[in-house]
């Protein structure tokens, strides 16, 4: 993969977030970076990144001056081929983002969640009993995973059959964001990340989707002219993509920092109506999402840096999330804490337009474990981080 060279003069890096051991304990060395100027060139990787939390904010909020269609990860779009087609609301700037992201906000009323909730509150009672049925489960295979497969691919209505690609294709998706089509992808993926890509296309389609689900009402926005049907499918695809793994991940962070602190998991069992905040917490805490990205639309000084027009600038909201500027004991996981405002879902424009769907499930599901699950606690097997590390990928739990 050939790297931007370094700019003269600039505060620069050569440790790279995106190496193994940086990825699967990110904190130590946020913790290093915070100490260092609010914005450094990754010698390693040929983007400028931040990782305070007020450097990160103004990258996330400031649409006008830092753009999202450059691509969604480093692999930056204004200097190189996309790996796939780019998002049509993740990876566009106003006035087209501002066109599809009205159609998802609109369909995504009031109304929507509500009757969603309804749904997902029943599917929630019947994994956790499922789940409580054995003496040990893992509670990413057999609790997490199940429940999120089902609330939005169902509400989209997707077909029921080879759902599993969609985590095929957001794997592909942080490979495509972090490497572009560079090494280290081997000739298989390359092909298997094709033919994914295909699936998801035809699976979006409107002949594949029943007439009644949320996919059916993206459709309709195309019928009235407010998009293209093509633009419709390829919302569709954002939509699954970015609604499961995120969300399944997010609810077993939550439950494996409530296990690794029995005093939290206590007061939660002691009041379960505190599972929102706990979600919450935990995306503060760890977010799925640990960074945000963007590049720059002019030229500009930022944070004491010049840089020029098209640059990729990551946003490390993972750090910004534990930046002692920002919170008190970020270090610590306390679901009594008022975690308004943290960047675990983005902000600004771009800001996680499924948050209502994804702290609505992460709230059924943890609230009804804890209502539930007299005792359960980490198995002996340790617990495993995903290949990413955005998330635990298999928390053996024992039911007593
Ligand atoms: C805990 C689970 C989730 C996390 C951690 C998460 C995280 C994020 C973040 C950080 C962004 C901002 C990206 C940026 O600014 O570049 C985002 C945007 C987005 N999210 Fe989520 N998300 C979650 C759940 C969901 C769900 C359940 C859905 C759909 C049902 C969803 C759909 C989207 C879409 C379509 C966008 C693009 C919005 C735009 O660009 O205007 N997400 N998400």
């Amino acid at each position: 993969m050939t790297v931007e060279p370094v700019p003269q003069g600039v505060p620069s890096t050569h440790e790279n977030p995106y190496e193994k051991e940086n990825m699967l304990d990110p904190f130590p060395l946020y913790e290093r970076m915070r100490a260092r100027e609010p914005v450094l060139w990754l010698e390693e990787v040929g983007v400028w990144a931040a990782f305070m939390d007020d450097a990160c904010r103004e990258v996330v909020n400031d649409w006008k001056r830092f753009g999202s269609a450059g691509g969604g990860g480093v692999a930056n779009y204004y200097r190189e081929k996309p790996w796939r087609e780019p998002s049509v609301i993740f990876e566009a700037d106003p006035p087209d983002h501002t066109r599809t992201r009205q159609v998802l906000s609109r369909i995504l009323s009031p109304g929507t969640v509500r009757a969603l909730t309804d749904q997902a509150r029943e599917l929630a009672k019947e994994c956790v009993t499922r789940a409580m049925k054995m003496d040990r489960f893992d509670v990413v295979a057999d609790l997490a995973k199940p429940f999120v497969m089902r609330v939005v691919p169902d509400a989209v209505g997707l077909p029921e059959e080879n759902r599993e690609n969609l985590l095929l294709y957001n794997k592909y998706l942080i490979k495509g964001r972090t490497y572009g089509r560079h090494n280290p992808w081997t000739e298989e993926e390359l092909e298997e990340s094709e033919r994914i890509v295909e699936w998801v296309r035809e699976v979006c389609k409107r002949e594949s989707i029943t007439s009644d689900g949320l996919g059916a009402q993206i459709y309709e926005a195309a019928d009235a002219g407010d998009i293209s049907v093509h633009e419709a499918n390829m919302l569709i695809r954002s939509f699954l993509s970015a609604g499961t793994d995120t969300t399944f991940g997010a609810i077993s962070n939550a439950v494996l920092f409530l296990l690794q602190d029995p005093s939290q998991w206590e007061m939660l069992r002691a009041d379960p109506s505190l599972s929102r905040n706990a979600f919450d917490e935990g995306i503060r805490f760890r977010s799925p999402a640990q960074t945000v990205a963007r590049n720059t639309l002019e030229e500009m000084e930022f944070h004491g840096v010049q840089m020029g027009k098209y640059d990729k600038i990551i946003a490390f909201v993972g750090s910004a999330n534990r930046d002692p500027k920002r919170w008190k004991a970020p270090d610590k996981f306390d679901i009594h804490r008022k975690v308004v405002g943290h960047l675990g879902l983005g902000g600004g424009i771009h800001g996680c337009v499924g948050q209502m769907i994804a702290r609505m499930e992460g709230d059924l599901l943890i609230g009804e474990l804890a209502r539930h699950a007299k005792m359960i606690d980490l198995a002996d097997e340790p617990f495993q981080w995903s290949q990413s590390g955005r998330a635990v990928g298999k928390l053996p739990v024992v039911v007593s």
